[in-house]
């Protein structure tokens, strides 16, 4: 009877709001990526889906929420790179596992990393600016969205890397850092594309390298860190939707066809492409896709990051 009504409520779903939670403030790279993709999935759904955005360490509060929800397709989270795979090794005692606590639902796009800094940094390119934060490690300091984020983890990368400890500066998400590096308050940034390509185009931060082995067609005046002097850092991230585990198998498919047919719609091709973002090709796009690359994820990044408490 149970398994019927499970049955009965999938061919149905969804009959109400869905509420789809993103773990960072407003207006950064996960909370544009997640609006522009489930502003077309409301449309094939028939139902709003209203975002939540629940900030704090580094997106685990979040999707410690998201892991205990109901799993019945009406709360879902956009995670990434960094709540559903960095966090497993930098948090030993995390409320959830990504795996085990989730069902992936679909990629939804690939996100280069930047280097980037306030616009009057004195380092003038990427060769400047590794001599400069060598030179000045404990001067010098990165926003980032909190421990496990995106734009911790990737600084982590690039300061092992160049083998420097600068001081690092938490807000709840890179918009806010974003506000902070603009108006000058922060050095530097380890970044997702998609939060700097208006700012660097609007001259108001600037941008030493992208971090991927070519060239980004958004930012075609920004060189790649291996032209830039560094092919050593190498880093590009991505934002996904989960659902906790459990989530009815028929409802997943039709949340997944939903993020299909968003991603091959061209007005939501059209915006996350003019942002930098790299759109995940079909064979990409699938929930089992999307657990392989959790599971691919946390085996590289548990090696390179050192637990936090
Ligand atoms: C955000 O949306 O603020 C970012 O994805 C945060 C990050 O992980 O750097």
């Amino acid at each position: 009877l149970a398994l019927l009504s499970a049955q009965a409520q999938a061919q149905t779903y969804p009959t109400r709001n869905i509420t789809m939670i993103v773990p960072f403030a407003a207006g950064g790279p996960t909370d544009v990526i997640a609006r522009i993709v489930t502003g077309h999935m409301a449309q094939t759904l028939g139902q709003t889906i209203i975002i939540e955005n629940v900030v704090g360490a580094g997106g685990t509060t979040a999707t410690t929420r998201a892991a205990r929800a109901a799993n019945d397709g009406y709360t879902l989270i956009t995670g990434h790179m960094g709540t559903h795979a960095a966090s497993v090794p930098l948090y030993p005692k995390l409320a959830y596992h990504p795996e085990k606590d989730f069902e992936p639902v679909g990629l939804l796009a690939g996100t280069p990393i930047l280097i980037l800094a306030r616009k009057d940094f004195a380092p003038k390119d990427l060769k400047e600016f590794i001599a400069y934060v060598k030179a000045n490690e404990s001067k010098v300091n990165a926003a980032h969205a909190g421990v496990g984020s995106v734009s911790n983890v990737s600084c982590e990368l690039l300061n092992s890397v160049l083998g420097v400890k600068p001081i690092g500066v938490p807000f709840n998400g890179t918009g806010p850092a974003m506000n902070a590096l603009v108006a000058g308050q922060v050095d530097y940034m380890c970044d997702q594309i998609v939060n700097a390509v208006p700012q660097i185009n609007g001259g108001t931060i600037k941008a030493y390298a992208v971090a991927t082995p070519e060239r980004n067609p958004s930012l075609p005046n920004v060189p790649t860190t291996t032209e830039a002097g560094l092919p050593a850092f190498q880093a590009q991230a991505w934002n996904a939707i989960f659902a906790p585990k459990g989530t009815p198998a028929d409802v997943v498919a039709k949340l997944n066809a939903a993020v299909v047919k968003a991603l091959d719609d061209e007005g939501v091709r059209k915006r996350l492409l003019d942002l930098g973002s790299v759109i995940p090709a079909a064979a990409d796009r699938t929930p089992a896709a999307l657990g392989t690359l959790v599971k691919n994820e946390i085996a590289k990044w548990t090696p390179v990051l050192k637990p936090v408490n």
